[in-house]
């Protein structure tokens, strides 16, 4: 069956920050197609499921999602499933779910277009090549920013191989995209109205680059160029790992004033044994020895993490040492997950898988000392005035929600300020998510 000639989009995207930067630059495409993108699914004519594949839970939310994309009258809009899950299932998606039209990989959105002439002729459309020409090349330029907030993805792609992880598989090997590409697309998003960019890369502080002058640069290299755009307020950057934690990058925390004091450095596990059955090549002194580097030159530095229970072969003993880092880390915030076997990783095939029950309460347990850090941290900031960046509206009336510098969540009412504003906010109260504040001052964009 042929297709009509799709005018309006509805990208989903799931997971990762990166998939988020890549709904936009698909929405950009699109845009720059003559399309246009509408509130939800059901008014679209072109649906993008842009996926991940990190976790099995993540995969089925995907055939079920497609599968409440049919409309009460049988007809379904054309569907493209994007994103980590075609990259690792290409075809058997199709065939699985046989109303999905293109499928079309991380390193290869930018010929959705194309793909979707493909799928107007009645065929189904596959993409999932990692091609040499990047797709950045190909992508229109940034413009107006819906928010004052953006990511912008420096490096993309993972060598390590930590054996439960499959984004070396979906997102391919480590590149960093170059230096005058990423200056420019910082400018671009300043000038379309972001005063805060967040840097993303799968090993984000993995980026090395060749600067204007031809020298070598690292992470904290390209942070200070970014710091000298003027109108860029807020410089954040995720995810990092413990290995590629360099003494410039820890320095540059101490005198980058747009730097924000926020470090999200996944540790997964706080026993050596783990760790090294992971692959994650660091051990848990050597993660904590950065925490003490960073707390050295940015005492105040919020920390976030990422933490596996239920690795196979984990012991209670193993588990008791991930409760101890956390202990001796202290979190502001953290994601923490039961493993998931993937298919095609090494530790899908370990033996003494770990059974569902012990891993449900390890996971309470942890999550029980991340909830409370997280509380205490943020208890800790009330009487503190600071200052935040007004992103969102709130649910009650005249409510704005912005973020501090350490990334919480803090609510105001004011009527005279906007989304988009700085300003200076007494913290009042404090819950375990988010804060209440009174506003100071107005500070100048
Ligand atoms: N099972 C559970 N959690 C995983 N993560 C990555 N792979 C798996 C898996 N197979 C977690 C890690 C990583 C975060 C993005 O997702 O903690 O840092
Ligand atoms: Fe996955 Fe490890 Fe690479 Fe992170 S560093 S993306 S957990 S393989």
């Amino acid at each position: 069956m042929t297709q009509a000639d799709p005018k309006k989009y509805h990208i989903k995207s799931f997971g990762c920050q990166m998939n988020v930067y890549d709904g936009e630059r698909m929405s950009e495409l699109l845009s720059d197609q003559g399309m246009s993108a509408a509130d939800s699914s059901e008014d679209a004519d072109l649906v993008v499921l842009n996926t991940c594949h990190i976790r099995e839970k993540a995969v089925d939310k995907v055939y079920s999602d497609i599968g409440r994309l049919r409309r009460k009258d049988g007809s379904s809009p054309m569907i493209a499933v994007a994103g980590c899950v075609a990259q690792a299932e290409g075809r058997e998606i199709s065939r699985r779910a046989p109303s999905v039209d293109i499928v079309v990989g991380p390193q290869a959105y930018h010929r959705l277009p194309e793909l979707m002439d493909v799928a107007k002729s009645g065929k189904k459309a596959l993409d999932t090549d990692m091609p040499a020409i990047s797709k950045f090349d190909i992508l229109p330029s940034r413009g107006k920013q819906a928010r004052p907030t953006a990511f912008l993805t420096v490096q993309e792609g993972c060598d390590k191989f930590c054996t439960y992880c499959v984004v070396p598989y979906t997102r391919g090997a480590e590149i960093s995209r170059p230096w005058a590409d990423l200056v420019n697309e910082a400018k671009a998003l300043v000038d379309g109205g972001a005063l805060e960019i967040t840097l993303l890369g799968q090993n984000v502080n993995a980026w090395s680059g060749e600067d204007d002058k031809g020298q070598t640069q690292g992470l904290d290299g390209l942070i200070r160029a970014l710091d000298k755009i003027k109108g860029l307020k807020r410089i954040r950057y995720m995810t990092s790992h413990p290995n590629d934690m360099t003494g410039g990058l820890v320095s540059a925390h101490g005198d980058v004033e747009t730097l924000m004091p926020f470090l999200h450095l996944p540790v997964q596990s706080g026993s050596d044994r783990i760790l090294k059955a992971m692959n994650r090549s660091h051990s848990a002194k050597s993660y904590l020895d950065i925490l003490e580097q960073m707390r050295k030159v940015r005492p105040d530095i919020a920390l976030s993490g990422d933490f596996i229970v239920g690795f196979p072969g984990e012991t209670d003993q193993d588990f008791e040492e991930t409760l101890q880092i956390v202990r001796e880390a202290r979190y502001s915030q953290a994601f923490s997950f039961k493993y998931s076997p993937r298919p095609g990783t090494p530790a899908a095939g370990m033996e003494e898988q770990i059974p569902p029950e012990v891993m449900d309460e390890r996971l309470q347990r942890l999550q029980a000392l991340l909830n409370q850090q997280q509380f205490d941290f943020n208890q800790q900031t009330v009487g503190r005035t600071t200052d935040i960046l007004l992103e969102r509206q709130g649910k009650l009336d005249g409510q704005l929600i912005g973020k501090t510098p350490w990334l919480q969540s803090v609510h105001i009412i004011s009527p005279d300020l906007a989304i988009g504003d700085l300003a200076d906010v007494e913290i009042t109260q404090a819950g375990p998510n988010s804060l209440t504040g009174r506003i100071k001052e107005r500070l100048a964009a």
